[in-house]
């Protein structure tokens, strides 16, 4: 199983998560915020085509409630890069100057600053670094690649490449990480989780227009014979899985243009059926926490911490009742989404990142990722 092409060890190392970083935009919206902006963009719309409604040609729309959000979602609040975009009611998405290519990117900037907090915790230089990861649920362009750009900004020796498996972006990475790490094709890794998920959600969108927040997490992975003893977190084991769905899906891509595609059309920026992914994927990740611990002779109830993907309140409430019979909010199963929203691949590591300083030496926890593919990823970490 580990003959890997590229492989240098006789005998793999331990991996040890050794640092953590979030990068948190300053702007803040809350669903009042949201709420309000939404309704007076539906007000301005049902205005404009006052005449094909009453005619029976265009479909009126119907006003957002903060109550439906709060009870459906749990979410509060999100933080965006740039407010006031959103909420134009005659524009409805953020605004970002362009840069030049000489300039750092937006996205290189955020994971740049979310690294080298990982990097300050982990107490290792740029330098140290010889592999960077940038595993999101978008990218900021085709190429080169934005874990390149990092790992120069960074002063990173080594190599980067970019990845994306949308909400599971950051545990794919964590497994590539302690691959790298294990086989020897890598020393010190830092996974970067930027997620600028205000340019790809549709804020005009009655369904789906609270759901998203802004934000960038990052760890470092190192190999566990060059981390003191007593710091950071052992992998113990990583473990994914995927299976084909429609239910979350934007076709944004490079083949738009050639397909003579109006860039605002609505199946380019994100879209689901939302209650379809919530009865589908809540059994599907609590099977899959279940069997990983069970492969490595564990049982849920062993576990002190499920740092678990942060889509939905009521989701995570059915996930770790099913496992241990506690309650999403609790200490077992920290929310972040209240203030953070959906932050796609981010919301376990900041869970993680905010929910980890209590654990003892030998406290196990489980980071747990589950979204678009679908995909599912889970790492079982030991506190050292
Ligand atoms: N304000 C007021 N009412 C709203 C609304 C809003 N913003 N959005 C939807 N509604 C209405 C719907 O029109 C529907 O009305 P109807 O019953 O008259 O048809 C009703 O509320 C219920 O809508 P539904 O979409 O079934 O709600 P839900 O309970 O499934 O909650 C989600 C919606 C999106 C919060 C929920 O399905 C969810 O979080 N699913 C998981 C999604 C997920 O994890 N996705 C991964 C993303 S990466």
């Amino acid at each position: 199983m580990w003959g890997l092409k590229g492989c240098m060890q006789a005998s793999f190392p331990g991996v040890v998560i050794s640092g953590s970083g979030l990068f948190r935009p300053a702007d803040v919206i809350t669903n009042d915020e949201l709420v309000t902006a939404f309704n007076a963009y539906a007000d301005r719309q049902n205005a404009l085509h006052a005449d094909a409604i009453v005619a029976g040609t265009h479909q009126a729309l119907t006003h957002s409630s903060v109550e439906f959000i709060e009870k459906a979602s749990g979410i509060r609040q999100r933080f965006v890069l740039e407010k006031s975009g959103v909420l134009d009611p005659a524009r409805m998405y953020p605004r970002f100057e362009p840069r030049g290519d000489d300039q750092l990117s937006l996205m290189a900037e955020i994971a740049v600053d979310a690294a080298r907090q990982a990097l300050a915790d982990a107490g290792v230089s740029g330098e140290q670094v010889d592999a960077v990861i940038c595993a999101s649920a978008n990218m900021q362009r085709a190429y080169p690649a934005m874990a390149i750009e990092i790992q120069q900004a960074l002063g990173a020796r080594g190599f980067g490449f970019d990845m994306n498996v949308a909400c599971s972006s950051a545990t794919f990475a964590i497994e590539q990480a302690t691959n790298a790490l294990r086989c020897g094709t890598a020393r010190c890794v830092v996974v970067v989780n930027p997620e600028i998920t205000s340019a790809h959600l549709e804020w005009r969108d009655r369904d789906c227009h609270f759901i998203f927040g802004d934000v960038c997490t990052a760890l470092v992975l190192q190999r566990s014979d060059e981390v003191p003893s007593g710091r950071g977190f052992e992998v113990l084991g990583t473990q994914l899985v995927t299976q084909f769905s429609n239910n979350i899906r934007n076709n944004f891509g490079f083949m738009n243009r050639a397909e003579d595609r109006d860039p605002k059309d609505r199946d380019l920026t994100f879209y689901q059926e939302g209650r379809k992914v919530f009865k589908e994927v809540v059994p599907m990740a609590a099977a899959h926490i279940e069997a990983h611990l069970a492969a490595l002779s564990l049982a849920p109830a062993q576990v002190r911490r499920f740092w678990l993907h942060q889509a939905n309140q009521g989701m995570n409430q059915l996930v770790i009742k099913k496992l241990v019979g506690a309650d999403a909010g609790s200490e077992v199963a920290p929310l972040i989404l209240d203030r953070y929203a959906n932050t796609a691949s981010a919301g376990s590591v900041i869970a993680f990142h905010e929910y980890r300083g209590d654990l003892q030496a030998g406290d196990l926890g489980v980071i747990c990722s589950f979204g678009a593919g679908y995909s599912i990823g889970s790492v079982v970490v030991r506190k050292r």
